[in-house]
């Protein structure tokens, strides 16, 4: 098996991806990240689905894939020109919200929702409010996050808070977890309670 071929992209990623590098964007998921993300949407028909950290929409657009048309995504961003980018792309489908915003806010107004699937794709519920995301998790719902393996881009002195994270992740009793050394190093964990 190959696990980098034929992963059949959305028809609009080649346009996006152009355009995040004109933008010098380059913290975006792998492509097979993206396809994971694309499958577990696929388990959630009429799913409700929460991304922090949009980017500039690409794992957006694997997301959105995924989804069925009775399917929701919200995703927040707090850098307008990210955001614009995915907006343009993306913004004529009915199904995604954008939100221009910091994410740690935009997760307090959020309580009281519930949520399928969260892809955690930035500091505010990953790293840190990361109580108040899996708050926001149904039972059965997926919690994923990529970027767990050492990265060229990470900062310094982050590698102690991906342990710490992971080691939160471990202990938390309502969360059932399967790490993964793949691609750029995934968590995928599901609520059970
Ligand atoms: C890893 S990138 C997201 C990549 C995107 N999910 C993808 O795979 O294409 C993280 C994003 O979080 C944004 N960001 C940083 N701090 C934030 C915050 N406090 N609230 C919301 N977004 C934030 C950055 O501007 C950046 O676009």
């Amino acid at each position: 098996m190959d696990d980098t071929t034929k992963l059949a992209p959305p028809a609009v990623l080649a346009a996006i991806e152009r355009d995040s590098a004109a933008a010098g964007f380059s913290m975006a998921s792998e492509a097979r990240m993206g396809a994971l993300l694309r499958t577990l949407a696929a388990a959630k028909p009429r799913g409700a689905f929460l991304e922090l950290g949009t980017g500039t929409g690409i794992s957006s657009t694997w997301i959105l894939a995924g989804m069925d048309a009775a399917s929701t995504l919200i995703s927040v961003e707090s850098d307008p020109g990210y955001a614009a980018i995915a907006k343009r792309h993306l913004g004529h489908d009915g199904r995604v919200e954008f939100h221009i915003e910091d994410g740690a806010a935009f997760l307090a107004k959020l309580r009281g929702r519930r949520f399928d699937l969260i892809f955690a794709d930035t500091w505010p519920g990953k790293f840190d409010h990361l109580d108040d995301a899996l708050e926001l998790l149904n039972a059965g719902g997926f919690y994923v996050i990529d970027d767990m393996l050492p990265q060229p881009n990470w900062p310094d002195n982050h590698a102690p808070k991906v342990g710490a994270l992971i080691t939160k992740l471990e202990h938390r009793p309502d969360l059932t977890l399967c790490k993964l050394a793949w691609a750029s190093g995934i968590i995928v964990a599901v609520r059970c309670g």
